[in-house]
């Protein structure tokens, strides 16, 4: 994470075992620094003394006393984490806790209160809410994709901590929920707020007779929970599941709408594959990221509240959170001894702020506001290598991936497909797609223009587009509507797209460039696109509009992969703040075979395509790639996140051939 802190800040870690180093290992970067270690064994907290160069101790009082640090960071096992906060706070400092903050809701609520008291900040693990894979999830949810989400599926597969732990006693004296359980909490309570109600729980001590060490506390434990904000979770936390379950640290959320499926809600780090969508009627897609993302590392949270205590506002807020976690856990043991179900006390919790906020779908018919151009848009042409392929479900497949830009027109026959898609439960509300549209070269004249412009809103159900754009600069003759071409036989979509003179020649009409500009200026003008832009234009073409026309371009939609680059043309809309489209990126002959591509995929994990699509994100060109095969879409999107070096654009600018043609 880079530093929110800007100037050093002391701590003292008390317990050194293994998740002090997981800590300890952010520090090399970090203007945070060690100066003590404390652990109740000598030979731990000397090691990571040593390795710090800090002070070791093996009573925390003394290391209190010794040590001039505001911040205590709290890596003690479970069951002695709020001893160690107490005594802290006790001595005011500001502490970072992990979890569990306290085995009772009641000490925990203390800790709280105390902290209050004395202007203390209190923060508490887990904080994988802010970790990427986490986000991305909550920005589903925020975007209403699932719609009303009312029923959720949680699991926290801890596993035999005996096999897999070289110290499990802390965990096997406190069970799986205090371990385990926190992490889905965590995360649910952020994103929906508190649990209000514990409905039915039960939990099992079932353990293999064979081991020789037993939890305390049962092994597992099932439990129904009521979000004040929202869903119905059925929740597993266990010990006995071991941690190769498929299910592990899964969670499933179903809405309305469509549902969400998270691979394990503990990541820091964005694993490929491990989040997915599926609007309603469909299977899962991967929701892969589309911008640079940055693994969580567990000093980011200390970093946060240390930045809290330099604000002057020291935080609470994941202290406050950890307080209600400890109240569920809590409850769910007493629902499953009591076999009734228990209510859960708040404890001030609220939605994590931090976090987009879960929305209420706006009326798509009404929203007007206007997304930023998104980094890699989805391109709807049904045209492929001289045959017609149908689009739904791939641009289906698309939207449920995150693409957040369609690119159609009306010559590619299908808007009104895309306008059914576009009214589907699951779809992505108006305001969060950035639609483009192209009229036809036979359009030029206003009329026509406006009725081609009319009609293409019409088909996609929408009041406007975000760009409407001239599919080529050159204007043919008109040959009549092109509504629906798609529906039409392949012969008559071609006589109307294509006007021939007598002599098979195309028949060009008598309307300049200027006038077409002039006439798509009255769809701004008329509300019916936010921007205007212009396809397969030319450096002169393009200079002409920004002479001569009213409204200038706010796109320009042209071929561009690295067989031809078109830098000059890039540069000089860049330079006039007009963003690039490259249309077609993927498909020139032979481009995808390119060793070159092949050998800096290597080093990024991406196909040639995937390189193309980077290459292009990387010089802030948007690139639309087609396809109708789900592992490519999503893959296409997740080239979107990687950034290409100097040295990869040099050599991917060795592939540029001046003579270039289809
Ligand atoms: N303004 C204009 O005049 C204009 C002109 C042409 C195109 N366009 C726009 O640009 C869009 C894209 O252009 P295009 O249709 O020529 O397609 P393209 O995106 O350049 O290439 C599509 C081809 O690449 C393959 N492909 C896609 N992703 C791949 C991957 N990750 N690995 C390997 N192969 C992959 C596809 O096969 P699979 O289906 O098997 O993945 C398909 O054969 C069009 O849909 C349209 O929206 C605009």
């Amino acid at each position: 994470m880079s530093s929110v802190l800007g100037i050093s800040v002391n701590c003292l870690f008390v317990g050194a075992g293994a998740i002090a180093e997981e800590y300890a290992s952010g520090l090399a970067s970090s203007p945070l620094s060690l100066a003590g270690a404390c652990d109740l064994e000598a030979a731990r907290a000397d090691a990571l003394a040593a390795e710090h160069d800090c002070r070791s101790f093996t009573d925390l009082e003394t290391a209190l006393a010794a040590v001039d640090a505001p911040i205590v960071v709290n890596l003690t096992s479970h069951a002695a984490h709020a001893t160690v906060t107490r005594t802290a706070l006790d001595a005011n400092r500001h502490v970072y806790s992990q979890k569990p903050l306290a085995l009772d809701a009641e000490t925990a609520a203390d800790l709280l209160a105390t902290a209050r008291r004395k202007g203390l900040a209190l923060g508490c693990a887990p904080e994988t809410p802010q970790a990427p894979l986490q986000r991305r999830a909550s920005r589903l949810l925020a975007d209403g994709r699932l719609g009303p989400t009312r029923l959720g599926y949680a699991y926290a597969h801890v596993g035999r901590v005996t096999d897999w732990h070289d110290r499990p006693d802390s965990f096997l004296e406190i069970g799986p929920l205090y371990d385990g359980a926190v992490y889905p909490l965590t995360l649910l309570v952020s994103w929906f707020g508190p649990v209000e109600e514990i409905r039915v729980a039960d939990s099992l001590d079932i353990w293999p007779d064979r081991a020789e060490r037993s939890p305390s506390a049962p092994s597992h434990v099932e439990a129904t929970l009521s979000f004040a904000g929202g869903p119905v979770v059925r929740l597993t936390a266990s010990f006995y599941a071991p941690h190769r379950s498929r299910e592990f640290y899964g969670l499933e959320l179903h809405g309305d709408d469509g549902s969400l499926s998270l691979q394990n809600v503990g990541a820091m780090d964005d694993v490929a594959g491990s989040l997915q969508f599926g609007g309603v009627g469909r299977s899962y897609t991967t929701v892969p990221p589309q911008s640079p993302t940055t693994d969580t590392q567990y000093l980011d949270a200390v970093e946060r509240l240390a930045a809290s205590v330099n604000a002057g506002k020291p935080s609470r807020a994941s202290g406050r959170r950890g307080v209600h976690v400890v109240e569920i856990c809590n409850a769910i043991e007493r629902a499953a001894t009591d076999g009734s179900p228990a209510n859960v006390a708040d404890h001030g919790v609220t939605r994590d702020q931090s976090v987009p906020p879960v929305v209420t779908p706006p009326d798509r018919s009404t929203a007007r506001q206007s997304p930023r151009l998104p980094p890699v848009g989805f391109g709807c042409s049904r045209y492929r290598g001289g045959e017609y392929v149908d689009r739904l479900k791939s641009i289906a497949t698309a939207l449920d991936a995150g693409y957040r830009f369609l690119d159609s027109a009306e010559l590619y026959g299908n808007e009104h497909r895309i306008g059914e898609l576009l009214a589907a439960p699951g779809t992505p509300n108006r305001d969060q797609l950035f639609v483009l549209g192209k009229v036809w070269r036979t359009n030029h004249r206003q009329e026509h223009l406006l009725q081609a412009c009319a009609g293409s809103l019409d088909e996609l159900g929408i009041d406007a587009f975000d760009c409407y754009t001239l599919h080529w600069p050159e204007a043919w003759v008109h040959q009549g509507e092109l509504s629906r071409l798609a529906e039409q036989p392949v012969e008559q979509q071609e006589a109307l797209t294509f006007p021939e003179t007598d002599d098979g020649d195309i028949a060009t009409a008598d309307l300049s460039l200027e006038q077409a500009w002039e006439n798509l200026e009255v769809v701004a003008d008329r509300g019916w696109a936010r921007s205007l832009g212009i396809c397969n234009v030319s450096r002169s073409q393009l200079e002409t509009i920004l002479d001569t026309g009213g409204i200038d371009p706010a796109l320009v939609q042209i071929e561009r992969h690295p067989y031809e680059p078109q830098t000059d043309l890039v540069e000089f809309c860049h330079e006039r703040g007009i963003r690039v489209v490259a249309h077609s990126p993927l498909s020139a002959p032979g481009l995808l075979s390119e060793p070159v591509l092949g050998e800096i995929g290597d080093a990024y994990d991406l196909s040639a395509a995937g390189v193309v699509v980077a290459w292009n994100v990387s010089q802030g060109v948007v690139p639309i790639p087609s396809s109708t095969m789900p592992a490519h879409i999503v893959e296409n999107l997740r080239a979107a996140s990687v950034r290409l070096t100097a040295e990869d654009c040099d050599r991917i600018a060795t592939l540029e051939d001046p003579d270039f043609e289809r």
